[in-house]
């Protein structure tokens, strides 16, 4: 098995002194994939490469890697690896290799899209023409027609059009929960709140993936959230996890409850569309909701809102509510050519 399955994972590495006497271990979490090794939670990260003990992480962690655990003796330590996340969210090389293998097995190609026996393309406007007039749609009459249908949904989002309703693919929500979700290290049982989730396009990749009513969304588009509530969310089963939506345009976080510790804040678009003031409050407001040290807010695109300050006066500023910048990301999207930016911050005053 390669190594790339792992590039992804974060690590957490047990040193427990050889001598060991009641001495607590050394806890350091790896992620292989950006080459870097935290130390306890305060210091910053360093590369592997400055890793102490001479520690060959690649040889270490991929040959052994099969194990859940492995222990190995080395100098003073005895070191224990543990996965820190089970399951891996980010596609691997090796779905890649499944994925593209599959595709030469059946020989496929792009073909025009042409009237085939049994495919009959329209566009969505076509399609939902036929939909209103059921054509070639078994259906009810009369007063059946209203009986069978637990949850009517308008024509318009059975066809999907708000899937074109921002400028992105909708298959881009994929990577920003990729790339969010691993950043921010989370688990199905962390706690995640979006600002400005629109038709669920990101949010319904954390919805599956985290437990139920540890998602939250503050969203002021009425149709944007009638799609969400009344399509996006049923069509893909996901009605039991409970996400909280909530319809508001102001930063009010306070139908959230007061108790909520988030692992991640994130605005995906959002920011760059809003006033400047409406921001910081919006942080300010925050910035006692993010979990201290651990937890992330990401923002897309750019910050202008800090920027449009000056330099300084934002760093003042956002030290102030107790936010540190963390840096400026580059993501890749899986399926077409384009990168996102983001930009993380996290909370350093307990
Ligand atoms: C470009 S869309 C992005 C939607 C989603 N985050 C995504 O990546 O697919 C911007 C969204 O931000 C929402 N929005 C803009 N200003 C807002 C505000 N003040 N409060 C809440 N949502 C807002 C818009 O209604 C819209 O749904």
């Amino acid at each position: 098995m390669g190594a790339s399955k792992y590039l992804d994972h974060n690590f957490w590495v047990f040193l427990w002194p050889k001598s060991y006497r009641n001495e607590l271990p050394i806890i350091l979490e790896i992620n292989l994939g950006s080459n870097r090794v935290y130390p306890p939670k305060t210091q910053n990260p360093f590369e592997i490469s400055n890793f102490p003990f001479d520690f060959r992480l690649d040889s270490i962690l991929v040959s052994k890697i099969d194990e859940e655990t492995t222990k190995y003796r080395l100098f003073y330590y005895i070191i224990t690896i543990f996965t820190l996340s089970g399951d891996h969210i980010s596609t691997s090389a090796e779905d890649i290799e499944w994925v593209k293998s599959q595709i030469v097995a059946n020989g496929l190609h792009m073909q025009q899209n042409i009237l085939r026996k049994g495919i009959n393309p329209r566009t969505r406007q076509q399609q939902l023409e036929d939909l209103l007039q059921f054509k070639g749609i078994s259906h009810y009459e009369g007063q059946e027609a209203t009986n069978h249908t637990a949850l009517p949904c308008p024509g318009e989002l059975l066809v999907e059009e708000h899937h074109s309703n921002y400028g992105e693919p909708w298959a881009g929500g994929r990577d920003v929960f990729e790339f969010l979700a691993e950043s921010a290290h989370l688990m199905p049982n962390s706690k995640v709140l979006e600002i400005g989730c629109g038709t669920l396009r990101v949010g319904l990749h954390f919805i599956r993936y985290l437990n139920p009513e540890h998602y939250h969304c503050l969203e002021r588009d009425e149709l944007s959230l009638m799609a969400a509530l009344r399509y996006e969310l049923p069509s893909q089963g996901l009605l039991s996890k409970r996400p909280q939506i909530v319809r508001g345009e102001d930063m009010d976080f306070s139908k959230f409850g007061s108790n909520t510790m988030y692992n991640l804040i994130y605005a995906s678009a959002v920011f760059l569309h809003m006033p400047d003031k409406l921001v910081w409050v919006g942080l300010e407001r925050l910035v006692g909701r993010l979990k201290p040290l651990e937890g992330r807010i990401f923002v897309s695109h750019n910050i202008k809102f800090c920027s449009r300050l000056g330099g300084e006066e934002c760093t003042k500023r956002l030290n102030s509510l107790g936010l540190e910048y963390r840096g400026k990301h580059t993501h890749d999207s899986l399926l077409f050519n384009h990168y996102e930016i983001w930009f993380e911050f996290r909370r350093f005053k307990v």
